[in-house]
């Protein structure tokens, strides 16, 4: 039997992996998971459930029973539509308090394995090349200064008409990085064998590139 290969991109908070994730899947014609929106799901059903963020009991059995369905571009969580609603720095700031819950993580962990169908996926998030898929065929780690980083959310949060200032972005942004680098069950870190790709001066092209690269030389 033939199993699916799988791309696997991590980094933090704003390095490009979104982005250069669904380029690369759109290219490849494969499936792409979204692993950072399944955390963000799970904080926000919690808060709308009133079950608090540490309650790590509770907000692993809601993880483990997560309605929710991606539709495309929609995220829907109970039949209702949250694509908007997850993005907001208040959820990113909960979606890494319950990702450092080690329950929550092992919730979440078959449900991320089944996005694994042919011809392929492309997955982003912290943990992918570590934990989720230890034997992906590429492992790309990107990466950019955290004021490139802050730049962008900002630029995207003014795109969408959400008032921001860099200053206090570019704090949420290291509190997060410290969080998610600092926290024992499957901390942000470049595992040996993924390469690093610094975004700071590299176009979204350029990254894109670089992935279909890695792609072409180890997947045949
Ligand atoms: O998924 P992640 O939080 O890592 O980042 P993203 O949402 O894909 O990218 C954040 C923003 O940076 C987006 O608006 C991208 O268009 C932009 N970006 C960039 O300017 N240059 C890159 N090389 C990659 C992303
Ligand atoms: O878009 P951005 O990179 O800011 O965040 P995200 O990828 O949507 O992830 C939100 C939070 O979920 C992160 O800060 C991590 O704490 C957590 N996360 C994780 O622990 N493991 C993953 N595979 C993906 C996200």
């Amino acid at each position: 039997e033939v199993t699916a290969p799988v791309i696997a991109i991590d980094g933090p908070s704003a390095s490009g992996k979104g982005t250069v994730a669904a380029r690369v899947a759109t290219t490849l014609g494969y499936h792409m998971l979204d692993s950072g929106a399944l955390y963000r799901l799970t904080a926000l059903a919690a808060r709308k459930a009133g079950v608090a963020w540490e309650d790590e009991a509770a907000v692993a059995a809601i993880a483990a029973a997560l309605p929710a369905e991606f539709e495309g571009e929609r995220i829907l969580l109970s039949g209702e539509e949250v694509s908007e609603a997850i993005r907001s720095e208040e959820m990113g700031d909960g979606a890494s308090k319950v990702a450092a819950l080690p329950a929550v993580r092992a919730a979440l962990l078959a449900r991320q394995r089944a996005y694994r169908r042919w011809p392929g996926l492309v997955a982003d998030g912290r943990d992918m090349g570590s934990v989720v898929f230890p034997w992906a065929e590429c492992k790309v780690f990107l990466t950019a200064s955290a004021e490139a980083r802050a730049e962008r959310r900002h630029k995207q949060l003014i795109a969408k008409g959400v008032p921001a200032k860099i200053t206090p972005l570019l704090q949420d942004l290291r509190e997060r990085d410290a969080r998610d680098t600092a926290r024992s069950v499957a901390p942000l870190q470049k595992c040996a064998e993924a390469e690093l790709l610094d975004t700071s001066n590299l176009s979204i092209e350029q990254a894109v590139a670089a992935v279909l690269g890695c792609a072409r030389e180890r997947i045949h």
